[in-house]
């Protein structure tokens, strides 16, 4: 007698609704049982017993097809092109796979279909199935692996022994497991071994890296064979995608092959997916802009952001409305302040001026940024462009490096605050960056800091409007990005002095403790 499934569909309208669709589905049955006759008359039966030998059997044979021909028989499953590859890919006693698609290309269905293939091959291994979230595993996953338990029991082929809902597990026809977990309850299953895992959307976690390198911890059940499979939309060359795309590079060429087929990697699109309601895809492109578009229906790795300040743009950040010379009138007769921001390096300086409007508001209204010229030239250069604005600077921000231009800088404006990058906190670049970035793009309102238009316009060689548009984050060679900035001399200087100042004015509190706890583990 097939074991009866006993689960708790009360907690899953998914599953109750392919109960009530009894009627529909029991004609579909019908034809699929004419159509499993063969291989059900070779396995009913009979007795359990011989249906458990026949599935270690297949196990030990490493049999995937004919786990999935039972499993197309018994539910009408028809895998599409990149799904059947998915299913039949995979040698040797440790096989890693990578679905990496579009949004409704089919990973949880294939993924699921997966997970019965292992259960298939290996009736008394422990099987693990994780997702991002409770409810992802409760209302996507849970609800297709027990149609599919369902329909196969159906069939003739049980699987599924029972649910115990309270431990979000499924004991298995021969003795074996599966544990339904969200990513924040993969930690405690300290103890526990497993064949088989399966992370479903594994790139939208947090920490991707982390959450796949703890349940590869984990599996190391003495097994026909291990499998470990992560499905998702990619996020970039980053967690999961990065260990996969690393190890199928390491290799050396002979290796390769044989590498290959142990990490598996299939990319497939939304388009690759027959299945999908006919205006599923046109609905996605009305709502993606094109960069969405080609990561979550595409599938595409998409470089990340190289750019540091890739938010900066003319459009946005630049004052309009009057000239140099207009502005500077206008400060004066405001009665507005301004900081230095002074960056005084040895062949490369950069000084920022930045009007404080009301609001919080900067403005770098004018830059001096020339090469190799002689300290003595710029000091007289800055102290005659400070006169022009009929007052000394509020604040004068410098170097810390540079104990004789601090010195220069009190003789020259002794009524100014002459200042530097004091603590640890204010020294941290990434952070600095941070406050920077936010005033650019706040969340509500306008942006913070702007720049004079005549700043683009012909702007010197290590401008700061330039340096704002080609600041570089560091790449590993794989392709990762880093979160250290490129110093190439040219783009570094300018935005150095505006960091400090930014930091200095506006980076004080709570906000730069979160960023400094944020960035104090990034490399
Ligand atoms: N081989 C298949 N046969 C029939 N329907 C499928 C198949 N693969 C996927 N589907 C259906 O397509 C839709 C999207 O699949 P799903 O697995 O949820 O996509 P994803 O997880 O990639 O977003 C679901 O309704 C699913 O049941
Ligand atoms: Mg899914």
């Amino acid at each position: 007698m097939a074991p009866r499934l006993k689960a708790g569909p009360q907690l899953i309208p998914e599953a109750l609704a392919s109960r009530k669709e009894r009627g529909k589905a029991d004609e579909k049955t019908v034809e699929q049982a004419k159509r499993v006759q063969v291989q059900a008359r070779r396995f009913q039966a009979v007795s359990p017993v011989s249906w458990v030998e026949a599935m270690r059997g297949m196990g030990h044979r490493h049999d995937r097809e004919s786990a999935l021909r039972i499993i197309g028989a018994a539910t009408g499953y028809t895998p599409h092109k990149k799904q059947l590859a998915l299913h039949l890919s995979g040698e040797g006693s440790s096989v890693q796979k990578f679905f990496c698609a579009g949004i409704g290309t089919g990973k949880s269905h294939a993924g699921i279909v997966e997970d019965i293939i292992c259960a298939l091959l290996m009736p008394g291994q422990r099987g693990l199935i994780v997702a991002p979230t409770y409810d992802q595993v409760l209302h996507v996953l849970l609800p297709k692996f027990l149609a599919l338990c369902e329909q196969l029991e159906q069939a003739g082929y049980p699987i599924l022994k029972r649910f115990r809902w309270s431990q979000m597990r499924a004991e298995l026809v021969g003795g074996g497991e599966v544990f339904f977990r969200s990513v924040s309850k993969v930690d405690n299953l300290l103890g526990f071994e497993f064949a088989w895992v399966h992370f479903d959307e594994s790139e939208t976690v947090l920490d991707p890296e982390r959450v796949w390198n703890t349940l590869k911890g984990r599996v190391r059940q003495a097994a026909p064979f291990r499998q470990m499979l992560a499905t998702s939309t990619p996020r970039g060359l980053r967690g999961v995608i990065a260990i996969f795309h690393h190890a199928r590079e390491a290799a050396n060429d002979n290796e390769r092959e044989d590498i290959r087929k142990q990490w598996v990697f299939i990319r497939a699109t939304s388009f690759d997916n027959p299945y999908l309601p006919d205006d599923y895809i046109p609905g996605l492109k009305r709502t993606y802009s094109k960069r969405a578009w080609d990561q979550e229906v595409m599938a595409k790795i998409l470089r990340p952001a190289t750019a540091v300040f890739e938010e900066f743009e003319r459009a946005k950040h630049s004052y309009r409305g009057t000239s140099r010379v207009g502005f500077i009138r206008e400060l004066i007769a405001r009665g507005v302040t301004y900081d230095l921001a002074y960056d005084a390096g040895d062949q490369f300086p950069h000084v920022l001026w930045i009007a404080n409007f009301a609001g919080d508001k900067s403005v770098i209204f004018d830059e001096l940024c020339p090469d190799g010229m002689t300290l003595d030239r710029l000091h007289a250069e800055v102290l005659a462009r400070c006169v022009a604005l009929k007052r000394a600077p509020d604040t004068i921000v410098c170097d810390r490096a540079r104990k004789d231009e601090i010195q220069w800088a009190h003789q020259a404006f002794p009524g100014s605050h002459v200042t530097r990058m004091n603590s640890r906190a204010e020294q941290l670049i990434a952070p600095g960056i941070e406050v920077v970035r936010n005033r650019l793009d706040p969340m509500m309102g306008d942006p913070l800091i702007l720049f004079g238009d005549w700043l683009f316009d012909s702007p010197p060689r290590r401008g700061i409007t330039r340096c704002m548009q080609n600041l570089r984050y560091q790449q590993r060679p794989d392709g990762t990005m880093t979160t250290l900035i490129i110093k190439d001399n040219i783009h570094d200087h300018g935005t150095d002095a505006l960091r400090m100042q930014q930091v200095k004015r506006f980076g004080s509190g709570g906000m730069m403790q979160m960023l400094t706890a944020r960035y104090s583990h990034a490399a």
